[in-house]
């Protein structure tokens, strides 16, 4: 990617988040000056091995692991200050110097603790229609942003002038409340108080995002700009109303740090080998029973932020190809092929039948999507192991066939394969060779 001149590359999820972006992310960071996150919130969960040690980033850029790299939160993030300052003080405790380091947008929007009592409220009157939300507050926050009546990070330095938005918040929380008839109700005064007790904290990281990318990029700086979840979770292209309350898609990159599309050069979409989802909604390719729970097992599967088993699935092509069309992808990463190493025959749906007819393009409704069937091509397994691969060729051959599978019916180069949580289980494929894998 930076190898081949690009100065700023979007990574972002191409299935249903957890496609293992932290780890990409991390492994790229190490040419990186600045790692953005421009979207979410701590609903993410970015798990990143160094060595022996396991880090699960929730807020906080996964480029935070090499001491060069300056980290931003842009203001398309919705920031918890809590759990924020809880992860940094985490990750200082274990050693990292973070003086100077991260920067959080003055136009980032805040996630109160009310955000997350509506959030619990409103999944527990969904009923059988629960979202499964992870609970920390983003549709309630991103939903006052949208209402104009949200808080932000740069409100911080005058909490005076944010009486009266905070009492509009709180009003229309507890009405909610009460319509939902949940027992909490919200107080303004309680609200300012905690957030008297974080904003200097806060502020001091305060900056303008998108002015210190812009001037990055225009001098000898790399940036990353890291998506949290996943195409098929965005507010406007995912399986809507099962998704989460952003654009995670590249679209969503620019104006998530402040930037003009035009200045993006890469797109690079991270896919596992598999799929998975965690949370409800349709999954066409969802397994169930015993090969569901091997996959799970030998994915550790489990979400990185509720501890929630996922719901695992053969690949799919019609999600991927789906996504590189509304993120422009300019390449894959494909990650966990090392988990498929046991599986004497592997599944790969190219395309979905709807009502028995071939269905051509993406159903736009959910209901739609739950009703398709995928049509699959299984191709015979490698059952060798990956893990020690550092090379393409070093490959079995059917585990290649099986990538140049996935490139196909993805219409997307592969230019990194991962095979292990460790950083150098990672193989580079450049941009010559990725298209003839
Ligand atoms: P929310 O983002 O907490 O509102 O949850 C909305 C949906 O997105 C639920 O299905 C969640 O499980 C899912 N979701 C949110 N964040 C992540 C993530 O980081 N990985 C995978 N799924 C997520
Ligand atoms: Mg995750």
């Amino acid at each position: 990617m930076f190898g081949d001149g690009a100065r700023c590359v979007a990574v972002v999820g191409a299935q249903w988040g957890d496609e293992g972006k932290g780890k990409i992310i991390d492994v790229l960071a190490e040419q990186a000056t600045i790692v953005a996150r421009y979207q979410g919130g701590a609903n993410a969960g970015h798990t990143v091995h160094v060595g022996e040690e396991e880090f699960i980033l929730h807020l906080i850029p996964s480029g935070v692991l090499y001491p060069d790299v300056r980290c931003l939160l842009g203001n398309g993030v919705v920031l918890d200050p809590w759990t924020f300052l809880e992860e940094r003080d985490a990750l200082i405790e274990r050693g990292l110097d973070l003086e100077g380091r991260v920067g959080i947008s003055s136009r980032a929007h805040l996630v109160l603790p009310y955000h997350k009592q509506l959030d619990a409220a409103q999944e527990s009157t969904r009923g059988g229609k629960a979202i499964g939300t992870t609970g920390r507050g983003i549709g309630p926050a991103y939903r006052d942003k949208a209402a104009r009546i949200g808080l932000r990070v740069g409100d911080l330095a005058d909490l005076t002038r944010c009486v009266d938005v905070v009492r509009q918040g709180t009003a229309a929380a507890n009405s909610i409340l009460a319509s939902l008839e949940a027992d909490v109700r919200v107080r303004p005064e309680e609200v300012l108080e905690s957030l008297r007790e974080v904003a200097p904290e806060i502020l001091r990281l305060k900056t303008d995002v998108g002015a210190e990318i812009r001037s990055d990029i225009s001098g000898a700086g790399r940036v990353l700009l890291e998506g949290a979840q996943g195409a098929l979770l965005d507010i406007d292209h995912g399986t809507y109303p099962y998704v989460t309350s952003s654009s995670t898609t590249a679209g969503g990159a620019a104006s998530g740090v402040g930037i003009g599309p035009t200045m993006i050069d890469e797109v690079l979409g991270v896919v596992k080998a598999y799929t998975t989802r965690v949370g409800n909604g349709p999954l066409p390719t969802e397994l169930q029973g015993d090969e569901a729970d091997r996959l799970r097992d030998l994915g550790g599967e489990f979400g990185a932020t509720t501890g929630r088993p996922r719901r695992p699935g053969w690949f799919d092509g019609t999600v991927v190809r789906y996504a590189a069309g509304v993120n422009g992808l300019t390449a894959l990463a494909v990650t966990k092929l090392d988990v498929l190493d046991s599986f004497d025959r592997i599944r790969l749906a190219f395309d979905y039948e709807l009502a028995g007819r071939h269905f051509d393009g993406f159903p736009d409704a959910a209901r739609d999507l739950a009703r398709v069937t995928p049509i699959y091509e299984t191709l015979p397994g490698w059952l060798t192991s990956t893990a020690e691969a550092r090379r393409f060729p070093d490959l079995p051959d059917h585990a290649r066939r099986y990538l140049r599978r996935i490139e196909e019916v993805a219409q997307t180069p592969i230019r990194y394969v991962s095979v292990g949580s460790a950083r150098d289980q990672t193989i580079f494929l450049d941009a010559r060779n990725a298209a003839t894998v």
